[in-house]
């Protein structure tokens, strides 16, 4: 019997045949809650929630749009408030599953929040992972809470996922006679640069890191999405573009683009092979309808979003908006006023001050950047320490992220390379790097995005299909994933899959070979 068995039981999602007595798990569960007695630690509760429950979300805050979470399995849901200082707090959630697959594993969180990732605790539960997930040490997505509040910046940086894991393996210690044998990580965006936070600084904590999308070079990530703004002007702004006019834009870059991997398939492979000459949209002198052109101020706002961000002295602090997430960054980053995070960054951490109006220039960009609070940009080049205890990090990125630039991930691994001294084939022992073309921030995207790293993006629970089970089949088996396979959903998850196509190991780029359609996945190479 492999471990692997046991994974049906998410997809199932089994309901627990109801008895009129409790079972030996669900006394265990109701008798937890006096049995732990931890420092910093105050249970609120620890519940017996039978598989097929829709659990009500009531403590939720309202900004983070989840009032309510389908559980698939029968597990015991301990939650609890820890203290990080005398003036800060995470709230944890622990959810230990009945059929229990002997692993830890902890989850990450999203944008500023401030939000319990109990998606992500309801899918890792669903395959047996004793799981933790914590609230990063504020309630909601705003970043109000930093204000005047170090140490609740502190939770943010680093402390919230770390406290997590020590709270949590003790935890799992003793819900668990047998323990726990290996322990894991897996977030995406501000979880991704959690998870690097962690083998940056916290080397012993995971065998196996899962880091998507991650907003590493925080402070410069924080500047370039306000960079933006400035670039495009208000709505009324002569150089502003519409949704339709990126949409032009974005059909103009596919024209040029799309067929430089061998497919016409709408998806770039790789982006850093796309030079896009904008100029071919300029609006002729005497046109009299410039519907499907744009004015030269246009032109030169496209070619600065697709620009690198530099400081003041010229020096690099942020790489370039990927080519070919234009429909999408439209609706976030282009949409003619500041992004939101990067408003709240800027008020309430970097200057200590809510009036500040959100004219971002490049001195602010310098301001962040020198300010760095507890290390939070999270680019540390040197894993020497996490490769020595055996370590194994699974970094993606979408090639159409709208939000995180996957230039930056690449930049990153390159940091990694030089400060190491480790040509790939090297670093390929520990750390793997894959591009997702077709993805979009985290998922979505109109490509083949679906590689189970969450119930969003799950099609398949086969180590080649599946970032978790691939970690897993590292960390246990030995064996490293060499492509990591993801599904083409007709209509978002849960829908048909209408192709697979497996995406490539950094810096190999996928080359269509033929024959037959960009839809078989075997007709594809990584080069
Ligand atoms: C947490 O800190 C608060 C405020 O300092 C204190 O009142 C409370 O007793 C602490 N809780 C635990 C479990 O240590
Ligand atoms: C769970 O409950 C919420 C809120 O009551 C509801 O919107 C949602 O559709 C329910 N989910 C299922 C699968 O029943
Ligand atoms: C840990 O690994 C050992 C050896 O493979 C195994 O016997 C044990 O059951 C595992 N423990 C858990 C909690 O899975
Ligand atoms: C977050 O919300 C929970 C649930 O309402 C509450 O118990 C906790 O004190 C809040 N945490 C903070 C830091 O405000
Ligand atoms: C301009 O061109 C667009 C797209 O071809 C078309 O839909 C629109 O009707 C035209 N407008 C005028 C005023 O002719
Ligand atoms: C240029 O700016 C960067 C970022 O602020 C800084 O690290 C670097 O030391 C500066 N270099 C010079 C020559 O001033
Ligand atoms: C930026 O500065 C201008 C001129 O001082 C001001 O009108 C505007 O409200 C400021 N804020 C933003 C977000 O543009
Ligand atoms: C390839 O597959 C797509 C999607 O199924 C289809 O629209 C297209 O016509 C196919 N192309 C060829 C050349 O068979």
């Amino acid at each position: 019997m492999t471990r692997f068995s046991l994974l049906p039981v998410f997809l199932l999602g089994s309901v627990a045949v109801a008895t009129s007595s409790q079972d030996d798990f669900q006394t265990k569960c109701s008798h937890f809650y006096d049995k732990i007695n931890l420092p910093h630690v105050q249970v609120n509760f620890a519940k017996y929630i039978p598989g097929g429950t829709n659990l009500t979300l009531v403590d939720n805050p309202p900004s983070c749009e989840a009032s309510s979470q389908e559980v698939s399995v029968d597990l015991c849901r301990v939650a609890m408030a820890v203290n990080t200082s005398s003036t800060s707090q995470i709230t944890l959630e622990a959810w230990f599953p009945r059929e229990y697959n002997g692993r830890f594993l902890s989850t990450g969180n999203g944008g500023l929040s401030g939000c319990i990732p109990y998606s992500d605790l309801a899918y890792t539960a669903g395959f047996g992972f004793a799981t933790v997930g914590a609230n990063n040490g504020h309630n909601g997505t705003s970043g109000k809470p930093f204000f005047h509040h170090p140490e609740v910046l502190k939770d943010f940086a680093y402390r919230s996922i770390h406290t997590g894991v020590v709270i949590g393996k003790e935890l799992t210690n003793m819900f668990y006679d047998e323990g726990f044998n290996k322990s894991y990580y897996l977030g995406c965006s501000t979880g991704g640069r959690q998870g690097w936070k962690s083998v940056q600084k916290y080397p012993n904590d995971f065998d196996g890191v899962i880091a998507g999308s991650p907003a590493i070079n925080f402070a410069n990530l924080i500047s370039w999405s306000s960079h933006f703004y400035p670039i495009t002007g208000p709505p009324t702004s002569e150089k502003f573009l519409t949704a339709a006019e990126w949409s032009l834009v974005h059909d103009e870059i596919l024209r040029q683009c799309d067929t430089i991997d061998g497919a016409k398939d709408d998806i770039i492979e790789d982006p850093d092979l796309c030079l896009p000459i904008m100029e071919t949209l300029l609006c002729s002198p005497n046109a009299k309808n410039t519907t499907n052109c744009l004015s030269s101020a246009q032109v030169q706002t496209v070619q600065q979003v697709l620009s690198p961000l530099n400081g003041v002295n010229g020096s690099l602090l942020y790489r370039r908006m990927q080519p070919g997430s234009e429909n999408y960054a439209a609706e976030i980053m282009y949409t003619g006023e500041l992004f939101p995070y990067s408003l709240d960054w800027f008020r309430y951490v970097v200057y200590n001050d809510p009036s500040w109006d959100g004219n971002f220039t490049v001195q602010d960009a310098e301001a962040a950047l020198a300010q760095n609070p507890y290390n939070i940009q999270t680019w540390d080049g040197d894993l020497t320490p996490f490769r020595k205890t055996g370590g194994k990090v699974l970094h993606y990125h979408g090639m159409m992220d709208q939000l995180i630039s996957s230039e930056d991930s690449k930049w990153y691994y390159s940091h990694v390379a030089e400060t190491m001294k480790l040509p790939p084939q090297d670093l390929d022992e520990f750390y793997r790097f894959f591009t997702v073309s077709g993805m979009a921030h985290c998922g979505d995207g109109n490509g083949a995005y679906g590689i189970g790293q969450g119930s969003s993006t799950y099609a398949s629970s086969d180590p080649e299909s599946n970032v978790l089970m691939a970690m897993v089949k590292w960390v246990e088996e030995g064996i490293p994933p060499e492509t990591i396979r993801g599904a083409k959903f007709e209509d978002g998850v849960g829908t048909p899959v209408e192709y697979w196509r497996k995406h490539c190991r950094w810096p190999r780029r996928n080359v269509f070979k033929g024959p037959g359609n960009y839809t078989d996945e075997n007709s594809w190479e990584c080069v």
